[in-house]
């Protein structure tokens, strides 16, 4: 299997490159109407918000700012395939514009956008992100009716363009099973609180990252695996450092990835020559949790019904009898700057890792097993 990972340093606002119905997924995070560090952005795109901010029109600014970001949702109705997804990571803000505080409500804002142009809206996500900051508590403190409700949430809006994505012939139908999660795994994953706190990003800038509001890997990696399959095309209309080009990477997917400032350049490519073990990592580590929940499953309740065909593990379901995960063997920039990544199957795991009582490991794999400590 082969991927290949695209970057266009452009304005999203125009995805003119990017053929109608030629996406499979979208997962981005905008810049974040009425959080101050993307004021300059949103002036420089527009005259409306650098006037309404000047004047302290805290209504009109939320509102012009919006009004850009809505030409890239456009543009995403335009590009994704019908029966696809859009997984668009956003938190509301909290600002004193001249004496009035307020929420401005950016999540029920793009929810109504992508309404308006089509798309059918699903139950969102929200991904808890709570501080022990001292100061988190806003307003009168212990005095009442003064204090505000600190936001400690995001929202991972999830949107479907049109009907349901089908798979008619059998090749599709091998590729959906091919690319299934575990039954554990969709227990965790399609539940609506998200808590990142106790993964590991471990990539590095890790400064950079935090001052360019880039989402934690895993978040990216697990709404790929939710929401595409195995050689699908995943575009981010808001790049940045690259979150979502890596997690593409790390799944099997091909992606293209939309930045407006070129100065992510040299750390985009960076990161993503540098990113397969980190990659293996997150696989083996899907290998490792699944062998300790089938253990701990079969000795608390029954042995599992099921085995993966291409792995020699048990399973909960039918469904995941098919699962194949790939490991990265070689990673490289191609002459058009795109990079190029080739993958080899994991294959069996045999006698080393006790499962009840059977025992399994990685044997074919040597990228893999390097990352693989069970
Ligand atoms: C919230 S950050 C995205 C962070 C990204 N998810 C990551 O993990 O690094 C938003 C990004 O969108 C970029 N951006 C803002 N407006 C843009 C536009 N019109 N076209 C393309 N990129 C834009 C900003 O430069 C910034 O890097």
């Amino acid at each position: 299997m082969k991927t290949t990972h695209k970057i266009i340093f452009a304005d999203s606002r125009s995805l003119s490159s990017i053929q109608n119905e030629s996406i499979d997924l979208v997962v981005t995070s905008p810049p974040y109407p009425m959080i101050q560090m993307w004021d300059e952005l949103f002036s420089g795109m527009s005259d409306d918000v650098k006037d309404a901010l000047s004047k302290n029109d805290g209504n009109i600014a939320f509102e012009s700012m919006h009004r850009e970001l809505d030409k890239v949702w456009s543009e995403l109705y335009r590009v994704l395939r019908t029966g696809s997804f859009a997984c668009i990571n956003i938190g509301d803000a909290t600002r004193t514009i001249g004496d009035r505080f307020q929420l401005y409500s950016n999540h029920s804002r793009i929810i109504n956008t992508f309404r308006l142009l089509g798309f059918d809206t699903l139950p969102v996500v929200l991904w808890r992100k709570q501080t022990n900051a001292p100061n988190k508590f806003m307003g009168s403190g212990m005095l009442p009716s003064g204090a505000y409700v600190t936001l400690e949430h995001e929202y991972i809006l999830i949107f479907r363009k049109g009907n349901k994505r089908e798979f008619k012939n059998e090749t599709d139908k091998l590729a959906r099973m091919q690319s299934s999660f575990f039954w554990e795994e969709r227990n965790k994953w399609f539940s609506d609180i998200w808590d990142f706190k106790g993964t590991q990003q471990g990539l590095n800038h890790s400064d950079l990252r935090s001052r360019s509001a880039a989402y934690p890997i895993e978040l990216a990696y697990r709404l790929i695996n939710m929401y595409s399959l195995y050689n699908d095309t995943v575009l981010d209309p808001f790049m940045g450092t690259g979150t979502t080009a890596l997690s593409a990477i790390a799944c099997g997917r091909n992606s293209i990835g939309v930045e407006i400032d070129n100065n992510f350049s040299s750390l985009i490519f960076e990161q993503e020559k540098a990113f397969s073990a980190y990659a293996n990592k997150l696989v083996s580590d899907r290998i490792s949790s699944h062998v300790d929940f089938v253990k701990t499953y079969t000795e608390t309740k029954n042995p599992l019904k099921y085995t993966n065909n291409n792995h020699g593990f048990p399973v909960v379901t039918k469904q995941e009898q098919e699962i194949q995960l790939y490991s990265i063997t070689q990673v490289a920039e191609t002459q058009n700057s795109e990079i190029e990544v080739k993958y080899e199957p994991v294959g069996k795991l045999e006698n080393e890792v006790e499962i009840g009582k059977e025992q399994y490991r990685i044997n074919n794999s040597s990228s893999l097993q390097m990352a693989l400590t069970l």
